[in-house]
Protein backbone atom coordinates (compact mmCIF):
# COMPACT_ATOMS: atom_id res chain seq x y z
CA UNK A 1 0.00 0.00 0.00
CA UNK A 2 1.23 3.43 -0.82
CA UNK A 3 2.76 5.17 2.39
CA UNK A 4 1.15 8.60 2.81
CA UNK A 5 3.48 11.86 3.76
CA UNK A 6 1.93 15.31 4.31
CA UNK A 7 4.00 18.23 3.84
CA UNK A 8 3.27 21.01 6.07
CA UNK A 9 5.89 23.86 4.89
CA UNK A 10 4.27 26.74 7.73
CA UNK A 11 6.28 30.36 7.94
CA UNK A 12 8.73 31.90 7.73
CA UNK A 13 11.96 30.00 6.13
CA UNK A 14 9.16 27.07 5.97
CA UNK A 15 8.69 27.52 2.32
CA UNK A 16 11.70 28.29 1.68
CA UNK A 17 13.37 24.99 3.23
CA UNK A 18 10.56 22.71 2.22
CA UNK A 19 11.11 23.37 -1.37
CA UNK A 20 14.07 22.04 -1.05
CA UNK A 21 13.46 19.10 1.02
CA UNK A 22 10.18 18.14 -1.19
CA UNK A 23 12.43 17.93 -3.81
CA UNK A 24 14.55 15.65 -2.54
CA UNK A 25 11.94 13.50 -0.93
CA UNK A 26 9.84 13.16 -4.98
CA UNK A 27 13.76 12.25 -6.44
CA UNK A 28 14.36 9.40 -3.98
CA UNK A 29 11.10 8.16 -4.62
CA UNK A 30 10.80 8.05 -7.77
CA UNK A 31 14.45 7.23 -7.55
CA UNK A 32 13.83 4.02 -5.53
CA UNK A 33 10.25 3.37 -6.56
CA UNK A 34 8.53 4.63 -2.99
CA UNK A 35 5.33 4.91 -4.40
CA UNK A 36 4.70 7.62 -1.93
CA UNK A 37 1.67 9.83 -1.68
CA UNK A 38 2.57 13.00 -0.88
CA UNK A 39 0.04 16.12 -0.09
CA UNK A 40 0.47 19.83 1.23
CA UNK A 41 -1.15 21.27 3.87
CA UNK A 42 -1.73 24.80 5.79
CA UNK A 43 -0.04 24.76 9.66
CA UNK A 44 0.74 28.12 11.56
CA UNK A 45 0.58 31.52 10.35
CA UNK A 46 0.02 30.70 6.70
CA UNK A 47 -3.00 29.04 8.20
CA UNK A 48 -4.30 31.41 10.13
CA UNK A 49 -3.67 33.91 7.27
CA UNK A 50 -5.98 31.84 5.11
CA UNK A 51 -8.48 30.21 7.35
CA UNK A 52 -8.08 31.98 10.66
CA UNK A 53 -6.79 28.75 12.52
CA UNK A 54 -3.36 27.35 13.25
CA UNK A 55 -4.50 24.37 12.32
CA UNK A 56 -7.44 23.89 9.72
CA UNK A 57 -9.40 20.51 9.95
CA UNK A 58 -8.69 19.40 6.58
CA UNK A 59 -4.77 19.57 7.43
CA UNK A 60 -5.51 17.65 10.96
CA UNK A 61 -7.57 14.87 9.27
CA UNK A 62 -4.52 14.82 6.42
CA UNK A 63 -2.24 14.89 9.26
CA UNK A 64 -4.00 11.99 11.02
CA UNK A 65 -4.34 9.84 8.40
CA UNK A 66 -0.56 10.33 7.24
CA UNK A 67 2.38 7.54 8.07
CA UNK A 68 4.41 10.67 8.49
CA UNK A 69 4.65 14.10 8.59
CA UNK A 70 7.26 17.09 7.46
CA UNK A 71 7.07 20.08 9.16
CA UNK A 72 9.12 23.17 8.28
CA UNK A 73 8.43 25.82 11.18
CA UNK A 74 6.15 28.05 11.80
CA UNK A 75 5.65 31.27 14.17
CA UNK A 76 7.07 34.51 13.31
CA UNK A 77 6.15 38.32 14.81
CA UNK A 78 3.35 38.92 12.52
CA UNK A 79 1.48 36.36 14.89
CA UNK A 80 2.77 37.05 18.68
CA UNK A 81 -0.38 39.44 19.89
CA UNK A 82 -2.67 36.28 19.13
CA UNK A 83 -3.60 34.57 22.50
CA UNK A 84 -1.02 32.05 23.34
CA UNK A 85 -3.32 29.46 22.61
CA UNK A 86 -3.97 30.62 19.17
CA UNK A 87 -0.74 31.52 17.95
CA UNK A 88 1.19 29.36 15.54
CA UNK A 89 3.12 26.99 18.08
CA UNK A 90 0.75 26.24 20.24
CA UNK A 91 -2.55 26.22 18.06
CA UNK A 92 -0.72 24.65 15.19
CA UNK A 93 2.23 22.29 16.18
CA UNK A 94 2.08 21.66 19.89
CA UNK A 95 -1.45 20.70 19.26
CA UNK A 96 -0.54 17.90 16.37
CA UNK A 97 1.93 16.36 18.63
CA UNK A 98 -0.58 16.28 21.51
CA UNK A 99 -3.55 15.03 19.27
CA UNK A 100 -1.07 12.79 17.26
CA UNK A 101 0.35 11.57 20.86
CA UNK A 102 4.31 11.92 19.75
CA UNK A 103 5.90 11.07 23.14
CA UNK A 104 9.14 9.88 21.41
CA UNK A 105 11.09 12.81 20.52
CA UNK A 106 14.65 11.98 18.32
CA UNK A 107 17.42 14.33 18.30
CA UNK A 108 20.27 13.68 16.23
CA UNK A 109 23.73 15.49 17.24
CA UNK A 110 26.01 15.06 14.54
CA UNK A 111 29.03 17.09 13.18
CA UNK A 112 30.26 16.66 9.91
CA UNK A 113 33.82 16.44 9.62
CA UNK A 114 33.89 19.35 7.25
CA UNK A 115 31.93 21.83 10.14
CA UNK A 116 34.41 20.73 13.37
CA UNK A 117 35.29 24.62 13.21
CA UNK A 118 31.72 25.48 14.06
CA UNK A 119 31.83 23.98 17.73
CA UNK A 120 32.75 25.65 20.47
CA UNK A 121 34.65 22.41 21.56
CA UNK A 122 37.85 21.30 20.00
CA UNK A 123 37.73 19.99 16.75
CA UNK A 124 39.46 16.64 18.37
CA UNK A 125 36.52 16.23 20.80
CA UNK A 126 33.88 16.58 18.64
CA UNK A 127 34.95 16.08 14.89
CA UNK A 128 32.73 13.20 13.42
CA UNK A 129 30.53 12.98 16.60
CA UNK A 130 27.07 11.56 15.70
CA UNK A 131 24.80 10.50 18.75
CA UNK A 132 21.37 10.48 19.09
CA UNK A 133 18.87 12.18 22.16
CA UNK A 134 15.85 10.04 22.70
CA UNK A 135 13.50 12.09 24.91
CA UNK A 136 10.35 11.41 26.02
CA UNK A 137 7.83 14.14 25.23
CA UNK A 138 4.82 13.66 26.96
CA UNK A 139 5.10 12.73 30.14
CA UNK A 140 7.29 13.26 33.39
CA UNK A 141 7.53 16.48 35.67
CA UNK A 142 6.79 18.78 32.60
CA UNK A 143 2.75 17.23 32.39
CA UNK A 144 2.45 15.46 36.03
CA UNK A 145 -0.67 16.32 38.54
CA UNK A 146 -1.28 18.24 41.07
CA UNK A 147 1.12 21.48 40.01
CA UNK A 148 1.13 24.93 41.32
CA UNK A 149 2.12 27.89 43.23
CA UNK A 150 0.32 27.79 46.50
CA UNK A 151 0.32 30.13 49.80
CA UNK A 152 1.34 28.30 53.29
CA UNK A 153 -0.03 29.09 56.46
CA UNK A 154 2.96 30.97 57.15
CA UNK A 155 2.15 33.25 54.50
CA UNK A 156 5.13 32.27 52.40
CA UNK A 157 4.85 30.64 48.97
CA UNK A 158 5.59 27.20 47.39
CA UNK A 159 5.80 26.59 44.24
CA UNK A 160 5.35 22.23 43.35
CA UNK A 161 5.19 20.17 41.31
CA UNK A 162 4.90 16.48 40.65
CA UNK A 163 7.55 13.91 38.66
CA UNK A 164 5.77 11.01 37.49
CA UNK A 165 5.81 8.14 35.00
CA UNK A 166 3.65 5.11 34.71
CA UNK A 167 5.36 2.17 34.10
CA UNK A 168 3.62 2.18 30.37
CA UNK A 169 5.34 5.61 29.62
CA UNK A 170 8.73 4.03 30.14
CA UNK A 171 8.20 0.73 28.18
CA UNK A 172 6.69 2.74 25.49
CA UNK A 173 9.73 4.99 25.11
CA UNK A 174 12.40 2.79 25.92
CA UNK A 175 11.38 0.31 23.24
CA UNK A 176 11.55 3.41 21.01
CA UNK A 177 15.18 3.83 21.78
CA UNK A 178 15.67 0.20 21.76
CA UNK A 179 14.45 0.25 17.99
CA UNK A 180 16.88 2.89 16.83
CA UNK A 181 19.87 2.10 19.21
CA UNK A 182 19.23 -1.54 17.19
CA UNK A 183 19.17 1.05 13.68
CA UNK A 184 22.73 2.72 14.63
CA UNK A 185 25.65 1.51 16.73
CA UNK A 186 23.63 -0.76 18.64
CA UNK A 187 24.45 0.53 22.32
CA UNK A 188 22.41 2.65 24.91
CA UNK A 189 22.36 5.00 27.70
CA UNK A 190 19.95 5.17 30.04
CA UNK A 191 20.02 8.20 31.80
CA UNK A 192 18.42 8.77 34.88
CA UNK A 193 18.96 9.93 39.31
CA UNK A 194 18.35 6.97 40.53
CA UNK A 195 20.41 7.52 43.83
CA UNK A 196 17.80 10.42 44.42
CA UNK A 197 14.33 10.30 42.57
CA UNK A 198 12.27 7.53 42.93
CA UNK A 199 10.38 7.66 39.58
CA UNK A 200 14.01 7.41 37.65
CA UNK A 201 14.65 4.30 40.35
CA UNK A 202 11.11 2.74 38.45
CA UNK A 203 12.84 4.01 34.94
CA UNK A 204 16.22 2.34 35.47
CA UNK A 205 14.14 -1.32 36.48
CA UNK A 206 12.32 -0.73 33.03
CA UNK A 207 14.87 -0.56 31.19
CA UNK A 208 16.95 -3.19 32.60
CA UNK A 209 13.84 -5.32 31.87
CA UNK A 210 12.96 -4.06 28.58
CA UNK A 211 17.03 -4.83 28.05
CA UNK A 212 16.40 -8.55 28.19
CA UNK A 213 13.99 -7.76 24.85
CA UNK A 214 17.08 -6.19 23.15
CA UNK A 215 20.02 -8.58 23.29
CA UNK A 216 21.66 -7.40 20.83
CA UNK A 217 21.89 -3.62 22.32
CA UNK A 218 24.41 -3.06 24.63
CA UNK A 219 22.47 -1.57 27.73
CA UNK A 220 24.15 1.11 30.06
CA UNK A 221 23.25 3.46 32.33
CA UNK A 222 24.45 6.95 34.14
CA UNK A 223 23.21 9.68 36.32
CA UNK A 224 22.04 12.76 34.69
CA UNK A 225 24.79 14.88 36.36
CA UNK A 226 27.76 13.03 34.99
CA UNK A 227 25.88 13.09 31.47
CA UNK A 228 26.18 16.52 31.45
CA UNK A 229 29.96 16.30 32.35
CA UNK A 230 30.26 13.36 29.60
CA UNK A 231 28.41 15.19 27.01
CA UNK A 232 31.08 18.06 26.94
CA UNK A 233 34.12 15.91 28.33
CA UNK A 234 33.84 12.72 25.89
CA UNK A 235 30.55 13.20 23.57
CA UNK A 236 32.03 10.30 21.34
CA UNK A 237 31.86 7.92 24.09
CA UNK A 238 27.55 7.70 23.35
CA UNK A 239 25.38 6.63 20.57
CA UNK A 240 21.99 6.34 21.45
CA UNK A 241 21.18 8.19 25.35
CA UNK A 242 17.36 7.59 26.49
CA UNK A 243 15.88 10.21 28.99
CA UNK A 244 12.72 11.80 30.45
CA UNK A 245 11.07 14.91 29.51
CA UNK A 246 13.19 17.48 31.59
CA UNK A 247 16.91 15.69 31.64
CA UNK A 248 16.27 15.72 28.10
CA UNK A 249 15.06 18.78 27.19
CA UNK A 250 18.62 20.10 28.85
CA UNK A 251 21.05 17.30 27.31
CA UNK A 252 19.54 17.53 23.86
CA UNK A 253 19.98 21.50 23.85
CA UNK A 254 23.36 21.02 24.97
CA UNK A 255 24.31 18.39 22.65
CA UNK A 256 22.71 20.10 19.96
CA UNK A 257 24.98 22.66 20.55
CA UNK A 258 28.42 20.64 21.15
CA UNK A 259 27.30 20.94 16.96
CA UNK A 260 27.31 24.85 16.63
CA UNK A 261 25.44 24.90 13.94
CA UNK A 262 21.31 25.31 14.18
CA UNK A 263 20.74 24.96 10.06
CA UNK A 264 21.75 21.47 10.20
CA UNK A 265 19.72 19.81 12.84
CA UNK A 266 16.69 17.38 12.24
CA UNK A 267 14.33 15.54 14.57
CA UNK A 268 11.42 13.43 14.68
CA UNK A 269 8.53 12.74 17.28
CA UNK A 270 7.38 9.50 16.95
CA UNK A 271 3.89 7.68 18.09
CA UNK A 272 3.64 4.30 19.58
CA UNK A 273 3.32 2.82 16.02
CA UNK A 274 6.29 4.61 14.61
CA UNK A 275 4.22 7.41 13.06
CA UNK A 276 6.07 10.50 13.19
CA UNK A 277 6.68 14.07 12.64
CA UNK A 278 9.73 15.21 11.21
CA UNK A 279 11.61 19.07 11.69
CA UNK A 280 14.29 21.23 11.63
CA UNK A 281 15.02 21.70 15.40
CA UNK A 282 15.53 25.30 14.41
CA UNK A 283 12.45 28.41 14.03
CA UNK A 284 11.18 29.87 11.17
CA UNK A 285 13.68 32.42 11.60
CA UNK A 286 12.24 35.61 10.68
CA UNK A 287 15.26 38.09 9.85
CA UNK A 288 16.03 35.88 7.05
CA UNK A 289 12.76 34.67 5.55
CA UNK A 290 11.95 35.30 2.06
CA UNK A 291 15.87 36.19 1.23
CA UNK A 292 17.27 33.01 -0.10
CA UNK A 293 19.61 32.38 3.00
CA UNK A 294 18.22 29.66 4.85
CA UNK A 295 20.19 26.38 5.31
CA UNK A 296 17.82 23.67 3.90
CA UNK A 297 20.04 20.78 5.27
CA UNK A 298 18.09 20.12 8.51
CA UNK A 299 15.06 19.91 7.00
CA UNK A 300 16.50 17.72 3.96
CA UNK A 301 18.04 15.58 6.90
CA UNK A 302 14.41 15.38 8.84
CA UNK A 303 13.57 13.58 5.44
CA UNK A 304 16.13 11.24 6.24
CA UNK A 305 14.86 10.64 9.48
CA UNK A 306 11.43 10.30 8.46
CA UNK A 307 12.46 7.25 5.80
CA UNK A 308 13.62 5.77 8.47
CA UNK A 309 12.11 5.43 11.00
CA UNK A 310 8.27 6.09 9.77
CA UNK A 311 8.68 4.56 6.47
CA UNK A 312 10.93 1.61 6.81
CA UNK A 313 13.20 2.96 3.86
CA UNK A 314 16.66 3.04 5.82
CA UNK A 315 18.61 2.48 2.20
CA UNK A 316 17.03 5.89 0.87
CA UNK A 317 17.80 7.39 4.10
CA UNK A 318 21.76 6.34 3.93
CA UNK A 319 21.81 7.96 0.38
CA UNK A 320 20.39 11.31 1.36
CA UNK A 321 22.52 11.80 4.70
CA UNK A 322 25.00 10.69 2.23
CA UNK A 323 24.54 13.10 -0.38
CA UNK A 324 24.62 16.10 2.10
CA UNK A 325 28.15 14.94 3.20
CA UNK A 326 29.11 15.01 -0.18
CA UNK A 327 27.82 18.80 -1.12
CA UNK A 328 29.99 19.37 2.48
CA UNK A 329 32.84 18.10 0.98
CA UNK A 330 32.39 20.26 -1.93
CA UNK A 331 32.29 23.34 -0.18
CA UNK A 332 29.03 24.44 -0.61
CA UNK A 333 28.14 26.31 2.55
CA UNK A 334 24.80 28.54 3.69
CA UNK A 335 25.50 31.29 5.43
CA UNK A 336 24.35 30.02 8.98
CA UNK A 337 27.70 27.30 8.37
CA UNK A 338 29.90 29.54 6.24
CA UNK A 339 33.99 29.63 6.87
CA UNK A 340 37.02 30.94 4.93
CA UNK A 341 37.50 28.98 1.72
CA UNK A 342 34.31 27.81 1.51
CA UNK A 343 31.43 28.86 -1.30
CA UNK A 344 28.55 30.78 0.16
CA UNK A 345 25.35 29.55 -1.61
CA UNK A 346 21.66 30.16 -1.59
CA UNK A 347 18.91 28.19 -0.18
CA UNK A 348 18.19 26.65 -3.43
CA UNK A 349 21.35 26.10 -4.99
CA UNK A 350 22.08 24.38 -1.65
CA UNK A 351 18.95 21.83 -2.65
CA UNK A 352 20.26 22.24 -6.28
CA UNK A 353 23.83 20.28 -4.90
CA UNK A 354 21.93 17.82 -2.99
CA UNK A 355 20.18 16.51 -6.08
CA UNK A 356 23.36 16.50 -7.91
CA UNK A 357 24.77 14.58 -5.19
CA UNK A 358 21.68 12.44 -5.80
CA UNK A 359 22.24 12.19 -8.86
CA UNK A 360 25.62 11.48 -9.16
P1 LIG B 1 15.07 30.45 15.04
O1 LIG B 1 15.60 29.06 15.12
O2 LIG B 1 13.98 30.70 14.08
O3 LIG B 1 16.28 31.43 14.70
C1 LIG B 1 17.44 31.57 15.54
C2 LIG B 1 18.62 32.10 14.70
O4 LIG B 1 19.09 31.04 13.86
C3 LIG B 1 18.22 33.24 13.75
O5 LIG B 1 19.29 34.13 13.67
C4 LIG B 1 18.01 32.55 12.43
O6 LIG B 1 18.26 33.37 11.32
C5 LIG B 1 19.00 31.39 12.50
N1 LIG B 1 18.51 30.22 11.75
C6 LIG B 1 17.51 29.39 12.10
N2 LIG B 1 17.32 28.45 11.18
C7 LIG B 1 18.23 28.69 10.21
C8 LIG B 1 18.52 28.04 8.97
N3 LIG B 1 17.86 26.97 8.52
N4 LIG B 1 19.52 28.56 8.21
C9 LIG B 1 20.21 29.64 8.62
N5 LIG B 1 19.98 30.27 9.77
C10 LIG B 1 18.99 29.82 10.57
O7 LIG B 1 14.62 30.85 16.52
P2 LIG B 1 13.90 32.17 17.04
O8 LIG B 1 14.46 33.37 16.37
O9 LIG B 1 13.96 32.08 18.50
O10 LIG B 1 12.37 32.03 16.63
C11 LIG B 1 11.78 32.59 15.45
C12 LIG B 1 10.36 32.12 15.33
O11 LIG B 1 10.32 30.71 15.15
C13 LIG B 1 9.51 32.40 16.57
O12 LIG B 1 8.22 32.79 16.16
C14 LIG B 1 9.48 31.06 17.28
O13 LIG B 1 8.34 30.92 18.07
C15 LIG B 1 9.45 30.12 16.12
N6 LIG B 1 9.99 28.78 16.44
C16 LIG B 1 9.38 27.73 15.83
C17 LIG B 1 9.84 26.45 16.01
C18 LIG B 1 9.20 25.36 15.28
O14 LIG B 1 8.39 25.59 14.39
N7 LIG B 1 9.53 24.13 15.59
C19 LIG B 1 10.99 26.17 16.90
C20 LIG B 1 11.61 27.36 17.43
C21 LIG B 1 11.10 28.61 17.21
MG1 LIG C 1 14.44 23.11 25.05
Amino acid sequence: MSKKVLVLPGDGIGPEIMTEAERVLRFVDSKFGLNLTIDQGLVGGAAIDAEGTALPQRTFDLAKASDAILLGAVGGPKWDNLPPADRPEKGGLLKIRSELDLFGNLRPAILYPQLADASSLKPEVVSGLDILIVRELTGGIYFGQPRGIRALENGEREGFNTYVYKESEIKRIGRQAFEAARKRGGRLCSVDKANVLEVTMLWREVMIELGKEYPDVELSHMYVDNAAMQLVRAPKQFDVIVTGNMFGDILSDAAAMLTGSIGMLPSASLDINGRGMYEPCHGSAPDIAGQGKANPLATILSVAMMLRYSLAEGGAADVIEKAVEVVLDQGYRTGDIFSEGCQLVSTSEMGDAVLAALQA
